[in-house]
């Protein structure tokens, strides 16, 4: 059995030499955190597919299981320490099994993981997912590899077509990453520590990827990036796009937009300091743009944002929401939101508060504080007690109850178009989807019928709100048998 020592050089090419993959192996992936790391699983995925391997969804049916970690806050890399103590027996119960752990804390923890747990056969970090069917043919000869080193190579966006066998997580709509990494520090984050440096891909990779998903049948892309609004912004400043292939957020969102076949877009997650003009007008010019944006806020309190080392304040950040509502009225906008930041007084919440109803998000993603390794919050004195976290973290949420509530009762009657996610869980017939506004929308669908198929868009008029999701019903137009891609120019202009 080897050392699992985090290994410099071309391990690819080193392992590749060691044994052929198992084409029978049966793989299946856990996944925690944010989209970039459900984007990363698809990827592995892929990787994995083109080389021979099939995905199961029962774990117990399968000879690999590769757990994609998330490290945010201290439960989530927990949650980790736990799945491994469990994992075991699934270890034992089969002789062979392959056990791999990829993601935010592989990369936070490096090879300290793997000596712990003995059971664990290999481990990659978040810049590395393009050498671990490599490392799995060295996990099938006893090497425990690790391999968690950053590289800045522009290579590590290079990943294989979808394989014909891959048909992503939901019919007609994907992810594509855009940029990787963040280099803002805030104080109270791991990400800059997990996901490296910040880095952007070239636009001519971006839209050839683009245009290859609008060629299988793709409608809607969301662009991903820690910071995905920062795309190219260092290329812009040095006046060096054309040399390095990049441009500004906003000129790629309007190529992309040009694009045959792709009819929405959405992105996550900007960051305010990068919200520029050309961004709110893009808002405006371009119709494919949905009239959503999730924008944390984190804060609003201006003490607590310096402190949390966010650089913009709470009126820059209405500024922004003022400039979109002027370009688009109807635009909605979710945030996330940390309560019991080191340092926050009662005031300072109740700032906060103040600024969730000024901005009237339709949803926010709230979390009590959790202090992280290597991250400069920790030196930060005023603590603030659990008890309080708690109580605050209930109050924030009573007030975005009242705030979704009513921006949904304001939606009644209005006419949409629903991409069709499929159906709910309630079953009979009442199905489930998004709609530009990303809300949530059930109603009922006729069934056996192929025009509703998971991924179409179909024509929706809003008949009901709950504080969770929209009631619509099928228009009658629909229901006479015309395609929702028909109708969709048309409606976009009531939308
Ligand atoms: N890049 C995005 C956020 C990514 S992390 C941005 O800058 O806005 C997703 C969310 O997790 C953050 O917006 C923040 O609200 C929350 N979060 C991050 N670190 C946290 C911590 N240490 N404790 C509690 N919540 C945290
Ligand atoms: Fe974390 Fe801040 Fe980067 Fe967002 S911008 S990923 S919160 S360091
Ligand atoms: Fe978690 Fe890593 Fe995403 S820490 S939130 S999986 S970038």
């Amino acid at each position: 059995m080897g050392v699992g020592l985090d290994i410099q050089g071309d391990v690819a090419e080193a392992v590749a030499q060691a044994a052929t993959p198992n084409a029978l192996c049966r793989f299946a992936i856990r996944t925690y955190g944010c989209q970039m790391n459900v984007h990363d699983t698809e990827k592995l995925t892929n990787l994995l597919l083109h080389e021979g391997y099939s995905p199961v969804a029962d774990e117990e049916q399968a000879d690999l299981l590769v757990i994609n970690t998330c490290s945010i806050r201290e439960k989530a890399e927990n949650q980790l320490y736990s799945d491994l103590g469990k994992l075991r027996e699934w270890k034992a119960r089969q002789p062979g099994r392959i056990l791999g752990v990829g993601g935010c804390v592989a990369q936070q923890e490096g090879q300290t993981v793997l000596r712990r747990f003995k059971h664990l056969d290999f481990l990659f970090g978040t810049h590395n997912l393009r050498v671990v069917p490599a490392m799995l043919r060295a996990a099938a000869q006893g090497e425990r590899l690790s391999r968690t080193e950053e590289t800045r190579s522009l290579k590590r966006f290079d990943f294989p077509e979808r394989h014909p066998a891959y048909t992503g997580l939901q019919p007609s709509r994907a992810y594509l990453t855009v940029m990787e990494g963040c280099d803002m520090f805030c104080s109270y984050c791991i990400v800059p520590k997990t996901r490296g440096r910040e880095i952007s891909r070239p636009a001519e990779s971006i839209l050839a990827e683009a245009r290859h998903l609008a060629e299988q049948g793709i409608e809607e892309l969301i662009l991903l990036g820690q910071t995905v609004n920062a795309y190219g912004r260092h290329d812009v400043k040095r006046g060096r796009t054309e040399s390095v292939g990049t441009m500004s957020f906003a000129a790629l969102l309007g190529r992309l937009a040009e694009i045959p076949g792709i009819n929405q877009l959405r992105y996550t997650s900007p960051h305010p300091l990068f919200f520029d003009d050309e961004l709110i007008e893009a808002h405006r010019d371009i119709e494919a743009l949905c009239p959503h944006v999730h924008l944390p806020l984190q804060s609003g309190s201006d003490s607590i944002l310096e402190s949390m080392k966010r650089r913009y304040s709470v009126r820059d950040y209405l500024e922004i929401v003022t400039n979109l509502r002027r370009v688009r009225p109807d635009i909605n906008i979710s945030t996330d939101v940390i309560v019991g930041f080191p340092g926050e007084q009662e005031d300072d919440f109740e700032a906060t508060l103040a600024v969730m109803r000024e901005a009237a998000f339709v949803d926010s993603f709230s979390f009590k504080y959790s202090e992280r390794p290597d991250t400069t919050a920790l030196d930060l004195s005023g603590a603030v007690a659990p008890s309080v976290m708690q109580e605050r973290l209930e109050r924030l949420q009573d007030v975005q109850r009242e705030l979704t509530l009513r921006a949904h009762g304001s939606r009644i009657g209005d006419e949409t178009l629903v991409r069709l996610e499929g159906e709910s869980r309630k079953g009979q017939g009442q199905w489930r989807g998004r709609d530009p506004y990303h809300r949530v929308v059930n109603l009922d669908v006729p069934a056996n019928n192929e025009i509703y198929a998971p991924g179409t868009r179909v024509a929706v008029e809003i008949v009901d709100a709950t504080p969770h999701s929209l009631i619509g019903e099928l228009k009658d137009r629909l229901n006479t048998g015309y395609l929702a891609g028909n109708l969709a120019q048309e409606l976009l202009t009531i939308v």
